[in-house]
C-alpha cells in the first residue's frame, strides 16, 4: 500500500507573520495535520485499502464505498489530510488583495462585489459552532461558485462540491496567538489568501 505523506507548505513557518504565527505553523502543520495523514493510513491499512494518495478526493466523493465500520474515521482523517493540505497552498506571504479576472467577475455575479464577498464569507467563519472550515466551493452541478462551511474535518468533496479555498477555524488554527478572538484571526487571514493559486483552481473547474 502508498502510504499518505505529510505535505509541506510551500513557504517556511515564520513566512506567514504576523497574521499567523510561526509557533501556530509549526504546530499546526507538524502535529495536527501529522496526525490527519498518520489516522488515514492506518484507518486504510485496516480496511486493506490500497488506494493511492493522488485519489484522496475520490475516496471524499464517494464515502458509501468505504466499510461502515470505518467511514466516519476515513471522513475525518482523509478530510483533515486534504483539508490542511489545500489550506497551505491557499495561503501565500505574499497573498491579500483580491483575485481579479474570472474568478473575481463569477464574485461579483454571485455574491454583488468582493467587499461583500469577503464580509460574507467571514460571517459565516464566525458562525461556526465548534470545530469546522468556511469554504469558497465550486458546484459542478450548476456551474457556480458558492460559500458554505461544515463540521470537524468534513470535505466539501463529500457534498459533491469542489474546493476552492478554505478557512480552518478550528482552535488549533489561531489559539496561540488569537485566543479567543476569532474575528481577529479571520480579519488577518485574509492578508494571506492566495488568490493566484484560488482563481487558477476555479478556471481550471470552470467554463
Ligand atoms: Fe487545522
Amino acid at each position: 500500500m502508498v502510504l499518505y505523506e505529510l505535505p509541506k507548505p510551500p513557504y517556511s513557518y515564520d513566512a506567514l507573520e504576523p497574521h499567523i504565527d510561526k509557533q501556530t505553523m509549526e504546530i499546526h502543520h507538524l502535529k495536527h495535520h501529522q496526525s490527519y495523514v498518520d489516522g488515514l493510513n492506518n484507518t486504510l491499512e485496516e480496511i486493506g485499502g490500497t488506494s493511492h494518495p493522488k485519489y484522496i478526493t475520490s475516496i471524499l466523493s464517494d464515502l458509501k464505498s468505504i466499510p461502515e465500520s470505518s467511514r466516519n474515521k476515513i471522513q475525518f482523517f482523509g478530510g483533515g489530510y486534504e483539508n490542511h493540505r489545500l489550506f497551505w497552498e491557499t495561503m501565500n506571504p505574499n497573498g491579500g488583495g483580491t483575485p481579479g479576472g474570472k474568478l473575481e467577475d463569477s464574485i461579483d455575479v454571485y455574491f454583488e462585489s468582493f467587499e461583500n464577498f469577503k464580509e460574507i464569507f467571514s460571517n459565516y467563519s464566525l458562525g461556526i459552532q465548534g470545530s469546522g472550515w468556511c469554504w469558497l466551493v465550486f458546484n459542478q452541478t450548476f456551474n457556480k461558485i458558492e460559500i458554505i462551511t461544515t463540521q470537524n474535518q468534513d470535505s466539501p468533496w463529500s457534498l459533491n462540491k469542489i474546493p476552492l479555498l478554505g478557512l480552518d477555524v478550528w482552535e488549533h488554527a489561531y489559539y496561540l496567538k488569537y485566543q479567543n478572538r476569532r474575528n481577529e484571526y479571520v480579519l488577518s487571514w485574509w492578508n494571506v489568501v492566495n488568490w493566484d493559486y484560488v482563481s487558477n483552481r476555479f478556471s481550471e473547474l470552470s467554463h
